[in-house]
């Protein structure tokens, strides 16, 4: 029997932001007049695409029950892992008796708040038909080296290296599966490489550079400014 395809988002906010440096874990830190994971889920629920939008938060988290969205109902609060990948795989078993194994899973860190709704249908609309899914991701502007210790060994070819942004979009139960297999293994730092491992080939669509990653104090007042501009 066909059914039709759910989309649902699943966002890790379960870090303590040890490079921000900051007196709380950065997503709660104020952007303009909102938190950074305010943001983030507002614009996900802005896209108007998920059923539901599957939220990793720590147990000890203080913050999160003060937030309006926290009961939004749209938003289910799912428990924190050790790492990225356990809180990810965390959110995905909060949705496990509503997602189908073929509906779409985008996943979104909770420290990209300038994620735009065009980039959510972008990534979207070129992988709705994809047997495995893909990545946001950018070109590398500058040349890169090679590099040990501090001699350079060569210049990498710029045509192939992209940097990988999120959302990350792929199957529920290709991705789950990937994950559960991948447990503990520290070369998995986003979702495509958990994929990867399993000999599937995720594709890349070209993302917005504004898509940051908010990961050292430097970087709020760059997601400020990208927030001003778009
Ligand atoms: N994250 C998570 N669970 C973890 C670790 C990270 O849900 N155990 C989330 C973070 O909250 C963030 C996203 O994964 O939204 C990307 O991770 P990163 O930028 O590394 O955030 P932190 O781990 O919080 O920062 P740091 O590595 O500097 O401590
Ligand atoms: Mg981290």
């Amino acid at each position: 029997m066909t059914h039709s395809i759910k989309f649902w988002a699943v966002v890790p906010a379960a870090g303590v932001g040890k490079r921000m440096n900051a007196d709380r874990p950065k997503q709660y830190l104020e952007l303009a007049d909102k938190t950074v994971l305010e943001h983030t889920l507002l614009r996900l629920l802005q896209a108007d695409i998920f059923t539901a939008v599957a939220v990793a938060i720590s147990e000890e988290d203080p913050y999160w029950s003060e937030l309006t969205v926290a009961s939004h109902e749209k938003i289910i609060r799912a428990k924190g892992g050790k790492e990225r990948p356990d809180s990810v795989l965390s959110g995905l078993h909060a949705i496990s008796d509503q997602a189908a194994d073929d509906d779409w899973v985008l996943v979104h860190d909770a420290a990209r708040p300038c994620i735009t709704t065009a980039d959510i249908h972008h990534l979207i609309n070129a992988l709705v038909d994809d047997e495995v899914g893909g990545i946001l991701a950018v070109a590398s502007a500058d040349t890169l080296k090679n590099v040990n210790a501090n001699n350079i060994l060569g210049t990498l070819d710029r045509t192939h290296i992209w940097r990988a942004l999120t959302p990350q979009m792929f199957r529920y139960h290709s991705l789950k599966t990937a994950l559960e297999s991948t447990v503990g293994n520290p070369a998995i730092t986003d979702e495509a490489s958990a994929l990867e491992l399993q000999g599937l080939q995720p594709k890349i669509v070209e993302g917005r550079p504004d898509n940051i990653k908010i990961t050292r104090p430097e970087d709020l007042a760059l997601a400020q400014f990208f927030m001003t501009q778009q």
